[in-house]
């Protein structure tokens, strides 16, 4: 068998700092073979093939830009030709706005292509459900790149909470909040009040992980947003402040913001304290996201916003390591979540023959519950259904039932 092509839908941040370096990685080890990159405008392309760690590490590797390198348009719609020209059954990476995912995925499955999609998959339950029965009508895959999941301390946490060895979870707090920088970026064209928010954006990482660690299905959700203005003017709700309730009555309250200092150390702050109860005892689960034991002090201020001189860096997200051999290897769980998704997808083409054998294996990845898909994780469309509904309530408590058709509803 050929290896799978890629196309890769959005040459954004995420692109450049996660998706196309794990995409390059894979090509390296011959798991995919050419890689397309398709964004709204050139410059998008340019600063991914003149990005110095990407060359750094991958000499030699390149994709095909959609639009050309010297167009100066701006394309909404070039993504519709670019998954056309996908032979069948490959593979889609999407990595555009949140707003955006559902009309990419839709597309891309139409074309009869398996997707990998950066969180959260849609803004909607409905949209999810409408993912599900395509995908599942064709035999496709939708893996969608919840990565806090291949850090080792989830999957340990998730082993040993489903081992009961911490009780059950009762009262919990999580953070994830970016820095201030991130208000420069192109975040203030759509991250803005009517489109998202700083729960839909990065809160989706804990909800989902307490989903992952505990099996508790979330019930209840109540998003207070404080809107902010972004430099060019535009309003985001930039700080968010979100209590969700779990169907055993605990309760996680989530803070997210684009605000964290530019000057303090460590590209964001983040982590999650879960108090337990069992056996008469309190039990307890406490990850520092963000801190995770190196303290750096340079003698030159590094480059690019954000950097400081005294850092805090995260080995374990994503990293280039020098391996020998030419160029540098990615490592960390923004690698070996993209390397999980993709795997999955080359497993179905070359061992699955048939739709059926197809379905079944696609079965079996909802039922393991390792890679998030529509059918396993409908919970984070109903949350983050209920968080916008809520934050565009001043904070109302907004229900999700799970019974019949999912919904929510204001309480
Ligand atoms: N921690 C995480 O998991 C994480 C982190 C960052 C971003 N994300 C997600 O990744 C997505 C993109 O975020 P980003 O930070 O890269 O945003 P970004 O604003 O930096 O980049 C968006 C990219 O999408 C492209 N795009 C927009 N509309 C398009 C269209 N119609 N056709 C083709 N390309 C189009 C733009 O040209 C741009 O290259 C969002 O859904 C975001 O939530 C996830």
């Amino acid at each position: 068998m050929a290896p799978l092509q890629a196309a890769l839908i959005g040459g954004g941040m995420i692109a450049h700092d996660q998706i196309l370096p794990s995409l390059y990685q894979l090509q390296r080890q011959g798991v995919i073979g050419e890689i397309s990159v398709c964004a709204t405008e050139a410059r998008f392309l340019k600063s991914l093939l003149d990005s110095e760690n990407i060359s750094k590490a991958f000499p030699g590797q390149s994709f095909r830009p959609f639009p050309n390198l010297s167009d100066t348009g701006v394309y909404l719609d070039l993504y519709k030709q670019v998954i056309a020209g996908l032979p069948p059954r490959n593979i889609v990476a999407v990595a555009v706005p949140d707003q955006l995912h559902y009309a990419v995925i839709m597309e891309a499955l139409r074309h009869d292509q398996h997707v990998l999609t950066v969180k959260p998959l849609v803004l909607t339950a409905a949209e999810a459900a409408e993912i599900e029965q395509e995908a599942s009508r064709r035999g496709l895959l939708v893996g969608i790149e919840y990565h806090k999941r291949f850090d080792d301390r989830s999957l340990m946490a998730r082993r040993r909470y489903r081992e009961g060895w911490f009780g059950e979870f009762r009262l919990g707090t999580a953070c994830l909040l970016e820095k201030w920088y991130y208000r420069h970026s192109n975040f203030q064209n759509w991250c803005t009040v009517e489109n998202s928010d700083a729960f839909t954006y990065i809160g989706c990482h804990y909800v989902d992980l307490v989903h992952f660690i505990t099996g508790l299905l979330p019930v209840s959700v109540s998003v207070y947003g404080i809107k902010d203005r972004y430099p060019n003017g535009n309003e985001g709700f930039l700080w968010t402040d979100a209590r969700v309730l779990w169907n055993n009555g605990a309760s996680l309250n989530v803070q997210n913001a684009l605000g964290f200092p530019d000057d303090a150390p460590g590209s964001n702050t983040q982590g999650m304290v879960l108090y337990c109860s069992g056996q008469q005892k309190g039990g307890l689960l406490a990850h520092s996201d963000q801190y995770r034991g190196l303290e750096y002090s340079y003698v030159r201020p590094p480059e690019g916003p954000g950097a400081t001189v005294y850092a805090e860096p995260s080995p374990d997200y994503f990293q280039y390591v020098d391996l020998g051999g030419g160029g540098l290897v990615p490592v960390g769980y923004g690698y070996r979540s993209v390397d999980f998704i993709i795997r999955a997808a080359v497993r179905l083409e070359s061992q699955a023959g048939t739709l059926e054998e197809r379905r079944q294996m696609l079965r079996q990845f909802d039922e393991e519950g390792v890679m998030a898909t529509p059918a396993n994780s409908r919970y984070n469309e109903l949350v983050i259904e209920a968080g916008r509904l809520s934050i565009l309530n001043g904070g109302r408590e907004v229900r999700i039932q799970y019974e019949g058709e999912p919904a929510v509803a204001l309480a």
